[in-house]
């Protein structure tokens, strides 16, 4: 078994990126521009959205942090992001989910402009991906996919199964896996949590991407010798062993799927930094196309 090192890969393209928007800001006389939107304080949430921030400066993508209280009202984060949506200096804008409680997550997605949607959850963005337009693709699948290319995996002619299905992950990968294009052409099964005997399905994956959100749904037994195993699972596992008090797992249980499998990703390491990647590049294609 072979580690899928996505640190690695990741600042390869994040390279690409950073001279891309060096070459914008010669051009426009201006960097391209993220709005980080924050609501509430969930640990999770305040760790991805300081990693993103952080990776836009290394980038040279100006970010824009907007900060709100867990019991902002709706009517405010709206009026927050329509003013977002007509800043000329704001590219792309992403609001960073799950919002806290009695928010509507989808009332917020649906007002951002598809054009500065880098995250893609749009529904605009979600038909464009479906019907095979050119899209803002969303960033974790289009991050998998990526990794795939770029370890030598191309998802063409195999059997791809897909263990979840978010509006944020699973869909759109099956999307992407499914198309007719780079990185897709192959048979796709999506399995989630009313699959049953989900091993009789993930044993037949050449490549199976594991999204549940849940540590050890994959385990012995249930992966095909020689298949890709992308793990896209971060769950937080108390330690007192460790700094935090935390460590973060996947959702395969690695000591028993690693060797049997010819491909793998590492949590933490594999999937999470490709995903701020395709975020940085989503948005620099935003930018760009504004321009
Ligand atoms: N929550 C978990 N993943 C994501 C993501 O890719 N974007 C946003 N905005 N929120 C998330």
């Amino acid at each position: 078994m072979t580690l899928i090192d996505g640190k690695k890969i990741a600042a390869e393209i994040r390279a690409e990126i950073a001279a891309g928007a060096a070459a914008f800001r010669e051009r426009t006389g201006r960097a391209p521009g993220l709005a980080v939107v924050l609501a509430g304080e969930n640990p999770a949430s305040v760790s991805y959205v300081t990693a993103k921030e952080r990776a836009c400066a290394e980038a040279g993508i100006r970010s824009f942090p907007v900060r709100l209280p867990a019991d902002v009202p709706q009517e405010t984060l709206l009026a927050e992001v329509a003013r977002l949506d007509v800043d000329p200096e704001v590219d792309g804008i992403l609001v960073q989910l799950p919002l806290p409680k009695g928010l509507d997550e989808q009332a917020v997605i649906r007002a951002i402009a598809p054009e500065k949607d880098v995250d893609g959850f749009h529904p605009v963005s979600l038909g464009r991906l479906l019907v095979g337009l050119d899209t803002f693709v969303p960033c974790t699948p289009a991050g998998i996919v990526e990794l795939l290319l770029r370890s030598g995996v191309d998802p063409a002619g195999k059997h791809a199964v897909v263990v979840g299905r978010s509006n944020i992950v699973g869909k759109p990968l099956a999307a992407l896996l499914s198309r007719k294009g780079r990185g897709g052409n192959a048979t796709v099964t999506l399995c989630h949590t009313a699959t049953p005997d989900l091993g009789a399905f993930t044993r037949e994956a050449d490549i199976l991407v594991v999204a549940a959100g849940r540590p050890g749904t994959v385990g012995a037994g249930m992966v095909k010798p020689g298949a890709v195993v992308i793990d896209v699972g971060v769950n937080r596992v108390p330690d007192a062993t460790k700094p935090r008090g935390y460590r973060l797992v996947g959702d395969v249980d690695h000591e028993a799927v690693d060797p049997v499998a010819s491909l793998v990703t590492p949590v933490p390491g594999g999937v999470g930094p490709m995903t701020i990647t395709m975020l940085l590049a989503n948005t620099l294609k935003a930018a760009r196309a504004r321009a």
